[in-house]
């Protein structure tokens, strides 16, 4: 399946150049908003499953080879050979890297703190409080929404105007998806929009109770096309070879695409609801379609392949020390089973900062901290 990414690699390079020639993106020293708060899975965690004690090994990013292109060249907890989306986005609009986890910090730094941003997300968890049970103990959405209310609640009221001017970055759902494609002993009569509409209304009480708070700037990403990573074409396999015209796991794929007609459509309705609601939300699963569909190879042209590789087929297993890693983790799209490389989050990055409506809908990231 070489050969694959070509496309996407394109138009986000091309992106991430016009991104440089018109100066999107925060100058040396400026910072497009305040601050900036993270909620949601792995693909922005920052090490909050690490701090968990409840958390299982497999569900915590602290094997040695994650990080290996962090600055620390070790392990942080992310979900990635080095920086993640929630890096990548904070390094656009003018950060370092992602806020905090919100575990790293002692109680007497959390408000303090609150100036920059912190970061909730939690990997395994989902939009509905049992997804990622199977990790033993991880923060739900209900779970960080908790936390980020209390914090807020002892700020008082100096924390509105700092909350409204602020980035709320969400990357949620896949891991629902994925518990709802793989369940044991599924009910005969599964009803699929419902679920999904179950998922979409969960998300829409989440952004009601962050709007409830002050915020008004929200970067919603949809989950991917998750039936594309490693672990799920090797589970297609499993399936009778049930792949889609991708070569990825046709149904959670299909949960995939109808996800995110759905939030999109519900996002227009709260935007009119919400007083002073503004948001920019990402099909990421369009995007995915394109960077996984054959034509013009250049990079990343390693797209089905986890590039810290287990023993199974796709390089699928865990990213332990057995685990062989690629030689270029710029030329692969996923670092292991499940997680992108920080190359193929950049990209993606750059994208929600400057798409304009192709993906990134109805405004992009830039335009959205720019209000
Ligand atoms: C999810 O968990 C939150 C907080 O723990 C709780 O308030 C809420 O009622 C739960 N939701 C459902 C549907 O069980
Ligand atoms: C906070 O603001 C609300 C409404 O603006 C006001 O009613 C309340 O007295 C304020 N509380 C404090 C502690 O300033
Ligand atoms: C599935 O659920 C949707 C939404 O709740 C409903 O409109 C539809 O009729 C249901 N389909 C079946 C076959 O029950
Ligand atoms: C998903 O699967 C259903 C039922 O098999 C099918 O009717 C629908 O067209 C598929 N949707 C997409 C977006 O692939
Ligand atoms: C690494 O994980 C694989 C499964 O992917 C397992 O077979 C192997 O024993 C593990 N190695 C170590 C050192 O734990
Ligand atoms: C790594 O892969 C990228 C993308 O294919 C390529 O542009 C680059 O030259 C490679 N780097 C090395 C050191 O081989």
């Amino acid at each position: 399946m070489a050969g694959r990414g070509g496309a996407f690699a394109l138009v986000a390079l091309c992106m991430l150049e016009l991104a440089l020639l018109h100066g999107a993106g925060a100058g040396a020293g400026e910072r497009l908003v305040p601050a900036m708060f993270v909620f949601g899975d792995s693909t922005v965690d920052v090490g909050n499953n690490n701090l968990l004690p409840v958390c299982k090994p497999e569900c915590r990013a602290n094997y040695p080879q994650y990080g290996v292109d962090h600055p620390s060249h070790a392990p942080t907890g992310r979900f990635s050979n080095g920086y993640n989306l929630a890096d990548q986005i904070a390094k656009l609009l003018g950060f370092n890297e992602s806020p905090p986890a919100f575990l790293s910090l002692q109680a007497e730094g959390i408000i303090p703190r609150m100036n920059d941003g912190i970061n909730f997300a939690s990997g395994g968890s989902g939009l509905q409080n049992q997804t990622g049970e199977h990790c033993g103990g991880v923060y739900s959405m209900a779970d960080q929404l908790e936390e980020f209310t209390l914090v807020v609640k002892m700020m008082g009221n100096s924390s509105y105007d700092l909350i409204s001017r602020s980035l709320f970055f969400i990357s949620v759902g896949s891991n629902d998806l994925f518990e709802y494609a793989h369940a044991k002993n599924p009910p005969p009569n599964r009803n699929d929009t419902a679920f999904l509409k179950c998922l979409v209304d969960s998300y829409k009480t989440y952004l009601q109770e962050l709007h409830a708070l002050g915020a008004r700037k929200f970067s919603i990403v949809s989950p991917s096309l998750v039936g594309c990573c490693p672990s799920q074409r090797a589970a297609a396999l499993q399936h009778h070879n049930d792949f889609d015209e991708l070569h990825c796991f046709r149904p959670a794929n299909n949960l995939s695409k109808q996800l995110y007609a759905l939030l999109a459509s519900k996002l227009q309705e709260l935007g009119g609801d919400l007083d002073g609601m503004h948001y920019s939300i990402c099909d990421s699963a369009g995007m995915a379609e394109m960077v996984f569909t054959p034509g013009g190879a250049k990079d990343p042209t390693v797209v089905d392949t986890a590039c810290c590789a287990g023993p199974g087929p796709f390089g699928v297993g865990l990213c332990n020390t057995s685990a062989t890693l690629c030689p270029n983790r710029t030329n692969f799209v996923f670092w292991d089973s499940f997680h992108p490389t920080e190359y193929a989050s950049g990209l993606a990055a750059s994208a929600l900062f400057i798409d304009n409506g192709k993906f990134v809908r109805p405004i992009n990231v830039g335009q959205l901290a720019a209000l």
